[in-house]
C-alpha cells in the first residue's frame, strides 16, 4: 500500500483548512513568517509532495531543485506571480490557486481606497489626532469629487467587474482595458466601456488596477504612462506592487499630474520585508494599507478552504477544481 503523501503547509490557516488537508496526507505545518525558507523544511524537503504556499513563499527552480517528489504546489492566493510557472511545468508541478472567493471583499477594499484617497480621509484622521482641527472652515481638506468621475479599470476579471458594480451605484462613469473585449451584453449591464490602455489612463479621474503581475504588466505605470494623467487625477492599486514604477509615482504626486493615491501593494515585499520607496513613503497624499485587500474574516477562511478543496481533490482524483495553466 502506498503510503500517505507529506505535505508543507508552509504558514497556519483559517477555518478548517489544516482539518481538511490532513485528510489527504500527513501536515507538517511551518512557522508563520518563514514558510518554504525555513531551513528545517528545507532539509527535509526531498519526501514532500505537495506545498501549500502564500504569496510571499517564492516557488522557484531552486527551491524546486530541493524538492523532487513535489507534486502540487497549492497556493492560497489568486495571484500565482510568486510561482515560476514554467518551472513547475518543466517538473509536472501542478498548481492551483484560489479565485472567485476574495473578488468582493478585494474590490471592498479597493472602493475604500479610492474613497479615502479622493476624500482625504486618512488625511483627515491624522489631523483630527494631532489637534490640527480647530473648527470648521470652508477650505479644510478639500478633495476630488468621486460622484460623476471616470474610473478607468485596467484589467477586468472578477474584480475588476465587482469594482465597476461598486462605481456604478457611486454614479461613477466606467472604463475599462484588457487584452480582450466583453461582450456587449455584459458591458451594459456592468455600464462599462471598452477603450485602449492608453485611453484609460488619458480619460479618467481615477485609475485603478485590476491586472495580475506578468512580463506585460511588470512596471506597467511608468513615468511615461503617469504624465498622460488627467491633472489631479488618482491611481489606486490593490493588484501588484511591481505593476508601478514607485519612484515614478512619488514624482507625479509631487510634481504632478497626479493629486492622490491608494496602495495596498509594493513592488518589494517579502515574507518579512517590504521596501516602500522612500519618496513615496514621504507623500502625504498616498493612502497606504499593507496588502490587506482580501483580509475579512469569511474571504480568509474562504481562501484557505478554497486551496485545501484543491489540495484534497489532486490526491483524489488528479483533477482539482482551480489548476493554473501554463
Ligand atoms: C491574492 O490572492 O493574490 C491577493 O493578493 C491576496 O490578498
Amino acid at each position: 500500500m502506498r503510503s500517505e503523501p507529506r505535505i508543507f503547509v508552509s504558514s497556519p490557516l483559517p477555518g478548517r483548512a489544516i482539518e481538511q488537508i490532513q485528510e489527504a496526507g500527513n501536515v507538517v505545518l511551518g512557522k508563520s513568517g518563514v514558510g518554504v525558507r525555513d531551513e528545517e523544511f528545507l532539509e527535509e524537503g526531498a519526501s514532500f509532495e505537495a506545498l501549500v504556499t502564500l504569496l510571499t513563499d517564492r516557488v522557484d527552480a531552486a527551491l524546486l531543485e530541493r524538492l523532487p517528489a513535489l507534486r502540487l504546489v497549492a497556493n492560497v492566493a489568486v495571484g500565482t506571480d510568486n510561482i515560476d510557472l514554467a518551472a513547475c511545468a518543466a517538473r509536472n508541478v501542478v498548481v492551483t490557486n484560489t479565485p472567485g472567493v476574495l473578488t468582493e471583499a478585494t474590490a471592498d477594499l479597493a472602493f475604500g481606497l479610492l474613497l479615502a484617497a479622493a476624500r482625504r480621509i486618512a488625511e483627515g484622521d491624522r489631523m483630527v489626532r494631532s489637534g490640527g482641527f480647530q473648527g470648521f472652515r470652508f477650505d479644510t481638506l478639500v478633495g476630488a469629487p468621486v460622484h460623476g468621475s471616470t474610473l478607468g479599470i485596467v484589467g477586468f476579471g472578477r474584480i475588476g467587474q465587482a469594482m465597476a458594480r461598486r462605481a456604478r451605484g457611486f454614479g461613477m462613469h466606467v472604463l475599462y482595458t484588457q487584452r480582450s473585449r466583453l461582450n456587449p451584453n455584459m458591458e451594459t449591464a456592468l455600464g462599462a466601456t471598452y477603450v485602449s490602455m492608453e485611453e484609460v489612463f488619458a480619460q479618467s479621474d481615477i485609475v485603478s488596477l485590476h491586472c495580475p503581475l506578468t512580463d506585460e504588466t511588470k512596471n506597467l505605470v511608468s513615468s511615461k504612462r503617469l504624465s498622460t494623467m488627467r491633472p489631479g487625477s488618482i491611481l489606486i492599486n490593490t493588484a501588484r506592487g511591481a505593476c508601478v514604477d514607485e519612484a515614478a509615482l512619488a514624482a507625479a504626486l509631487r510634481e504632478g499630474p497626479l493629486g492622490a493615491a491608494g496602495l495596498d501593494v509594493f513592488a518589494r515585499e517579502s515574507t518579512t520585508s517590504v521596501s516602500i520607496d522612500i519618496e513615496l513613503l514621504a507623500c502625504k497624499n498616498v493612502v497606504f494599507t499593507p496588502h490587506i485587500a482580501s483580509a475579512d474574516l469569511a474571504t480568509r477562511v474562504a481562501m484557505a478552504e478554497t486551496a485545501a478543496k484543491n489540495l484534497v481533490a489532486f490526491f483524489h482524483d488528479g483533477n482539482p477544481p482551480n489548476v493554473v495553466r501554463y
